[in-house]
């Protein structure tokens, strides 16, 4: 069913909590109507979104914002080891994971209480405590939006790298993913690389898919803002990948920065290096950095999409004055 709403409020649409409207707001619930819909859309603007947990609208959106309401978790295919696990892509991110470890399915654990859909899982490729999505997905079903055919994408043609797809590559805004397929695992290959995920769970009583959930889920809580209480969008910011070279200067001049290892160089935290700056003790009027984690900038009430860029710009300067290094949005700005 398509439902279809005029001068919409995206203040529930978007975790930031910034006040826009969009001109037309689009739900569907199926393929069928996805291809109803990809043949009439002509020129008008469009954008699809997910949970609009990683958006900046910067004013009102003056075309059709398009939304998934699919639903449905099915097996799909299922050996001793894993089982393919195919999820509608307007499934809320979180309810899936829960659903998946109450199953006693091994995976996605580490994934747990993110905020978005799971179409958007895809498309950033979404990833904390040491897993991302694209790890575990099989393929993402996805119907073009100018012609209404259907198109699935293996992992391979995914391209997943650090919050990156083929769908904000060359395939930007040309489809709307309907489903993602996952593939889970039934016996323990648990990732406990990040912090004390380890200890934490031992002081659980044991590693297992639901302790690891609930580690996380309070690591999370502990560290990033609720959605609900405090506008934000999680980190604004990518880590910054940087030449070996950099970060051995770095390193000297600054002993306690952290580092990891990372394709194409050394990844730094965007956090630590806001932090350094002092931007926990500054904010604007209706901007800041949250208390607890300096990559999360924060909407203080009644921040527009330009305060908040306005105030990201400075904290990109003071982080290229301070140590020479260039951090970028993670956050989709739309203009
Ligand atoms: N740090 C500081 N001060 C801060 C923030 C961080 O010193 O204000 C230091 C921490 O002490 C730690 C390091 O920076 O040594 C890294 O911090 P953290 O472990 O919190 O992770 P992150 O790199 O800042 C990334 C993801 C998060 C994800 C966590 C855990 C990105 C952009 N962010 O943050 O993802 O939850 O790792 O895996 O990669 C998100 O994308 O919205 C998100 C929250």
């Amino acid at each position: 069913m398509i439902k279809h709403h005029t001068d919409y409020s995206l203040l529930p649409h978007n975790t930031f909590g910034i006040d826009v409207k969009a001109a037309h707001f689009v739900e569907f619930s199926s393929v069928e109507d996805i291809k109803n819909i990809a043949g009439k859309l002509g020129d008008t603007r469009h954008l699809v979104i997910g949970g609009g947990s990683n958006l900046l609208f910067m004013s009102d959106f003056d075309g059709i914002i398009l939304h998934s309401a699919i639903k449905g978790i099915e097996v799909v295919a299922e050996d001793d080891d894993s089982l393919l696990v195919r999820a509608g892509s307007g499934i809320n991110w979180d309810e899936f994971v829960a659903y998946t470890v109450e199953q006693g399915w091994q995976g996605l654990e580490n994934l747990s209480a993110i905020p978005g859909e799971v179409g958007a899982s895809a498309v950033q490729n979404v990833g904390a405590y040491g897993v991302e999505a694209g790890d575990l997905i099989q393929s993402v079903e996805c119907v073009s939006l100018s012609d209404g055919s259907g198109r699935v994408f293996t992992k391979e043609e995914c391209r997943f790298a650090y919050r990156h797809s083929i769908f904000k590559a060359e395939e930007k805004g040309k489809h709307i993913v309907a489903y993602v397929t996952y593939r889970l695992n039934k016996k323990g290959k648990f990732v406990l690389t990040y912090g004390n995920l380890k200890e934490q769970c031992e002081a659980l009583g044991g590693v297992n898919a639901a302790n690891i959930r609930r580690a996380v889920c309070e690591t999370r809580a502990a560290k990033l803002p609720d959605p609900a209480e405090i506008g934000s969008a999680g980190s604004f910011f990518m880590n910054p990948v940087v030449e070996a070279s950099v970060a051995e200067r770095l390193k000297s001049d600054y002993p306690s920065m952290p580092t990891y290892p990372a394709p194409g160089g050394i990844k730094l935290s965007a956090g630590w290096l806001i932090d350094q700056c002092g931007w926990k003790q500054r904010s604007s009027e209706t901007v800041g950095v949250y208390s607890k984690q300096a990559l999360v900038v924060v909407n203080l009430g009644g921040a527009t999409g330009k305060d908040v860029i306005e105030f990201a710009r400075q904290i990109q300067a003071s982080v290229k004055e301070k140590f020479g290094v260039e951090i970028f949005p993670e956050v989709n700005v739309i203009e």
